[in-house]
């Protein structure tokens, strides 16, 4: 007897839907950040044309998901790049939340289970960026 069952996705990149779910995540997010004055404080730190953004943050989120890593291939920290900015605690918290919505609009419903893992993990990344901001000398 055989049975035929597709593998199943190795990577969080390939079980989210690959790069064009993420870009759709990573718009929605900016286009929150963009248009919902809860976001204002955080909008306001970031250039008035999100559209490089838009492309960066899609490149960083897929090879970190476990997609293809060129923009990891160009030497950056996220981290690193963000500590200069001194984040504060509520700012964090814009991002964080603007970030959770999208997610939740563009895979909650599919995979209740992936969104709430990315949301975590991208939560402790953004809180660590605040911490990094808050004990600048
Ligand atoms: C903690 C709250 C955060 C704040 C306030 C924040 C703010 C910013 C700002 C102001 C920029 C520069 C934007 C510009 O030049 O227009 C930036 C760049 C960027 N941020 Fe964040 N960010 C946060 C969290 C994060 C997190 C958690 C990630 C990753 C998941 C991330 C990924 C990026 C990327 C990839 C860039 C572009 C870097 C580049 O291409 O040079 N950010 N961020």
């Amino acid at each position: 007897m055989t049975t035929t069952t597709a593998a199943p996705p190795t990577t969080p990149f390939e079980r989210l839907g690959g790069r064009e779910t993420i870009a759709a995540i990573t718009n929605r997010f900016y286009d929150l950040m963009d248009t919902d004055p809860a976001y204002a404080k955080l909008r306001a730190m970031h250039a008035i044309d999100l559209g490089p953004m838009r492309e960066s943050l899609t490149g960083f989120l897929t090879g970190w998901s476990g997609g293809p890593r060129d923009w990891f291939s160009a030497g950056k920290c996220v981290m690193s790049l963000h500590k200069p900015l001194a984040i504060e605690a509520d700012t964090a918290r814009q991002w964080i939340i603007a970030m959770r919505r999208a997610i939740e609009e563009v895979v909650g419903h599919s995979d209740p289970q992936i969104a709430k893992a990315m949301g975590d993990a991208l939560e402790q990344m953004a809180s660590g960026m605040a911490m990094a901001g808050s004990a600048a000398d």
